[in-house]
């Protein structure tokens, strides 16, 4: 992006993502180590100025992946999350330790209906961890960050009181959120401007946001904020987070470029990897953006009426406010065929971020070959597909190795398949269903002995075109455990048997039992010199 010198310091937002925080929180997503990691880079790649890299006292796997994240991804602030006892805070600094720029961000909830409720303890006691947690980071840590939880419910005075507290200790950044999705804009601007009224010492750190949805108010919410004074927006990428999810990091973005000229407000933000951060993140957790969805829905650049298309066609400017291709939209012309080599696709993977090599380059080509077999052009939409889908493949995963179904109108459908096991044996199973889905799902079922039962199934294509992609997500229940796998084909019912056999080889790992099993590998292997 061009720098234009005009832009004060002071009018520069900074963009906080916590997709890999509040964003995983999100029912079903569970993301893998080496797909949080891909996460992180790309964030780095979009030139977010800090990474909420997860929970790291939340479970073994969460710890690892900030800890890889941090020692891996750089430029960013790498930040973990942290309550306000000491276990919570050693953890998240134990994970953050090796970053660059760590960042211990601590919260306690403010609010009479948590702290009665949800903590069962009082003010006083509220006022003493707040200022024990930020005491406790500072010895590690200078970049500390304070939430007060629930804020927006909560008696700003007592709230006020809790945030002299925590930059007493010396946190650096106060972030106040809007936990329950509750408030109104005017009203969160209003909140701001009495909190600097009555905690004067915010004038000297950065103060930041953290919007929820349930009422449709996130960005609105931000927004008001930031205009009130605020420097720092917590956003997710599409908006993921708890129950209707957080403040979109993309309209966010887009709000301050799109009408600088208003508010002379800025953030550094890479806006041409928008729509790929936005694909990936989709593909990776499971979750769909909805068509309409501003700025990286597929129909937020579509004109379906004829006097849009032809003013468009006249002058663009007519129903378009931003261009396309500063989200990255339309800015890629790879496309590759069965003949391109090794070298060509090393390159084009090149282009669009990912460093391939070695083992991973000759998994990815054979990959590729067997699809440019199938489909005439292999786009930067396929490879991004097809890249994303192999890192999918975790070692301990149950793999499709072959299938076999049968179905018409006058048989009840049958299906065989066979699976390799975590272990490497192979088993089989078939099964007669309903229709043909079932069936096969229901014979992956017998082949791995589970009893795992599907809740949603989504199939759509990865480019237009009779010989596009399949993508398809399955979210499904295995023993209490809800997981969501994704799988890539050119043939929809193996995309479907990949996505399956994920979605089990995810539950499984997130079940409690896997959980407990970890806890007594890593406390063993602690316990070794
Ligand atoms: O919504 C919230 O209050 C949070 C805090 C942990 C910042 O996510
Ligand atoms: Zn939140």
């Amino acid at each position: 992006m061009a720098v234009d010198n005009t832009r004060s310091e002071a009018d520069r937002v900074r963009i906080f993502d916590t997709t890999l925080r509040d964003g995983e929180q999100s029912p079903g997503i569970s993301l893998n180590k080496q797909e949080k990691l891909e996460i992180a880079h790309q964030l780095a790649r979009l030139g977010v100025d800090i990474i909420e890299a997860g929970f790291p006292i939340a479970s073994p796997g969460d710890f690892e992946a900030v800890q890889e994240i941090a020692r891996e991804v750089h430029g960013p602030v790498i930040c973990g999350l942290a309550r306000t006892g000491f276990q919570d805070i050693d953890a998240a600094w134990n994970a953050i330790k090796d970053s660059e720029r760590p960042r211990i961000h601590t919260f306690i909830s403010t609010s009479d209906i948590h702290i009665e409720h949800q903590l069962q303890t009082t003010r006083e006691d509220v006022k003493g961890q707040a200022r024990a947690a930020v005491a406790h980071a500072k010895q590690y840590c200078d970049d500390v960050e304070f939430s007060p939880m629930d804020a927006t419910r909560a008696d700003l005075e007592f709230t006020a009181e809790v945030l002299r507290i925590a930059l007493d200790e010396g946190a650096t950044t106060i972030n106040v959120p809007d936990t329950v999705g509750y408030s109104m804009p005017d009203e969160y601007a209003a909140m701001w401007r009495e909190l600097y009224r009555l905690v004067p010492d915010l004038a000297n750190v950065v103060t930041s946001v953290h919007c929820h949805d349930d009422l449709g108010l996130a960005v609105a919410n931000s927004f008001s904020g930031v205009q009130a004074g605020c420097r720092q927006v917590e956003c997710a990428i599409n908006g993921l987070g708890e129950r209707a999810g957080n403040a979109s990091l993309e309209e966010i973005v887009m709000l301050l470029r799109v009408r600088e000229a208003e508010h002379g407000l800025w953030s550094r933000v890479e806006t041409t990897e928008i729509a790929r951060t936005s694909r990936l993140v989709s593909r990776l957790t499971g979750y769909q953006v909805q068509p309409n969805k501003a700025i990286v829905g597929r129909n937020a650049f579509a004109h379906e009426s004829g006097i849009h298309q032809d003013g468009v066609l006249k002058e663009r400017t007519t129903y378009e406010i931003m261009d396309a291709t500063t989200i990255g939209l339309q800015s890629n012309s790879i496309v590759l065929g069965k003949h391109s080599g090794r070298h060509a696709l090393r390159k084009a993977l090149e282009e669009l971020g990912f460093t391939v090599d070695g083992a991973a380059l000759n998994t990815a080509f054979k990959r590729f070959k067997e699809i440019a077999d199938r489909k005439k052009n292999v786009t930067a939409l396929d490879l991004e597909a097809i890249v994303s889908d192999e890192m999918r493949q975790s070692e301990s995963a149950f793999t499709l190795q072959s299938f076999d179904i049968e179905a018409g109108s006058d048989r009840s459908p049958f299906a065989r398949v066979r699976v390799e096991l975590p272990g490497g044996e192979s088993a089989e199973g078939e099964f007669t269903g309903d229709g043909p889905v079932d069936a096969f799902f229901s014979a992956i079922n017998a082949a791995t002995g589970r009893e795992a039962r599907l809740k949603e199934y989504h199939v759509s294509a990865v480019t237009a075109g009779r010989d596009a992609l399949a993508e398809v997500t399955v979210l499904l229940e295995l023993d209490g455990t809800t997981a969501q796998g994704q799988g890539v084909s050119p043939d929809t019912m193996e995309a479907s048997g990949r996505a399956y056999l994920r979605a089990i080889t995810n539950a499984l790992a997130d079940s409690p039992v896997a959980e407990a099993e970890h806890h007594i590998d890593a406390a063993a292997k602690s316990a070794t010199p």
